[in-house]
């Protein structure tokens, strides 16, 4: 008698998968009662064995309990609105940013426009101690611009080599001056509450640039029987309601060098964009790498593909033939 047939590719490969792969003690001894024949002769060719038995029952090793039971229980806890201790807060809406997504860089000329606004509204009460004027040249201003702007500040330096601090005019490697001397300063000039240094505030607060457009575009009266204390203001968007920071923007608040007009919502945007430049700087360069990366990774993916196939080729073209002799 003469047996032969050709070897399924996928029988193979799960072959080789379940061979490899740990089994419970309770498949094991399955196994070991059935099977014990048939693994001799795998030792000897693995083609032997009948292709339907070994796969039903080695593919229970793929569904293991406590995975599945780990599935079904994120799902469904992920899928639960999440409960909020505080009922009076507003979640924020989505905006269309410019930069968000994945292709997309910043607005550079939004960038501009939203450093004055934090120049002169937000800074003098903000602090950004992470960004240095420098990082602002090729970004929104340029190298010249940034001196200039630079050199308006005073700063304190030194000492000199009499031991005395000094003052000096700004240079492009300063970073932008604080507002207060030290937090104490800051919270006696707002009633108590610290202005939060805004450098890394985009991605400090939940729902990043959504919640800070949402934030400085949500002052209004507060509804009837809410009772606001002393020195804080009604902000649906701030956790509890009431907030210390004042309303900042209004319409005209700062005149933009290029013309656009300095509408609440038109600074808000700007402003924001800003500050999301400012707490991840490198995204756009990120962003351009991720496309590099991708593209040779690619390209790569192919030759490993083919080299597969061709290393393969021997495995899944080979023809066993068992003979009776
Ligand atoms: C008069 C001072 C003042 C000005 C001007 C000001 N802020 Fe504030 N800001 C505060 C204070 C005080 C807090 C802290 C509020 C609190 O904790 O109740 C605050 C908080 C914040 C917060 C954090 C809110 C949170 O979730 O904790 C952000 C963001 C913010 N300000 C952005 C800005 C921006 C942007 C500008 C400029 C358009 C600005 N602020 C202008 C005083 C100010």
């Amino acid at each position: 008698m003469k047996t032969s047939y050709w070897r399924p590719t996928w029988g193979l490969i799960h072959r080789l998968y379940t061979r490899t792969t740990i089994r419970t003690p309770n498949q094991l001894r399955l196994g070991s009662q059935t099977s014990s024949f048939q693994r001799s002769l795998l030792a000897l060719s693995s083609a032997q064995q009948e292709q339907g038995s070994w796969g039903s029952r080695h593919s229970k090793t793929f569904a293991s309990f406590p995975t599945i039971a780990a599935t079904v229980f994120a799902t469904i806890y992920m899928s639960c609105p999440i409960l909020k201790a505080d009922d009076e807060t507003l979640e924020p809406p989505k905006y269309p940013w410019n930069h968000s997504g994945p292709l997309s860089s910043f607005d550079a000329a939004a960038i501009r426009r939203g450093h004055q606004v934090y120049k002169n509204v937000c800074a003098s009460c903000h602090s950004m101690e992470s960004i240095a004027y420098r990082n602002l040249i090729g970004v929104a201003y340029t190298e010249e611009e940034a001196k200039a702007m630079a050199e308006e500040e005073e700063v304190e330096d030194g000492p000199n080599e009499e031991g005395e601090m000094f003052t000096r005019p700004g240079r492009i490697s300063d970073h932008f001056p604080a507002p207060y001397p030290n937090d104490e300063a800051a919270r006696y000039a707002n009633s108590g509450a610290l202005p939060p240094d805004l450098s890394y505030i985009v991605k400090a607060r939940h729902h990043g640039e959504d919640y800070i457009f949402a934030l400085l575009t949500g002052y209004r009266d507060p509804p009837e029987g809410v009772n606001i204390r002393e020195g804080l203001n009604y902000n649906p968007y701030f956790t509890g309601g009431q907030i210390a920071m004042a309303r900042a923007l209004y319409d005209g608040a700062v005149e933009f060098d290029d013309g656009t007009p300095a509408t609440t919502s038109q600074m808000a945007k700007d402003v924001v964009t800003f500050l999301a430049w400012a707490s991840d700087p490198h995204q756009d360069e990120r962003k351009k790498m991720g496309v590099q990366a991708i593209f040779t990774i690619s390209v790569l993916f192919l030759f490993a593909l083919y080299t597969k196939r061709l290393r393969w080729s021997l495995y899944k073209s080979r023809r066993i033939e068992f003979r009776d002799m």
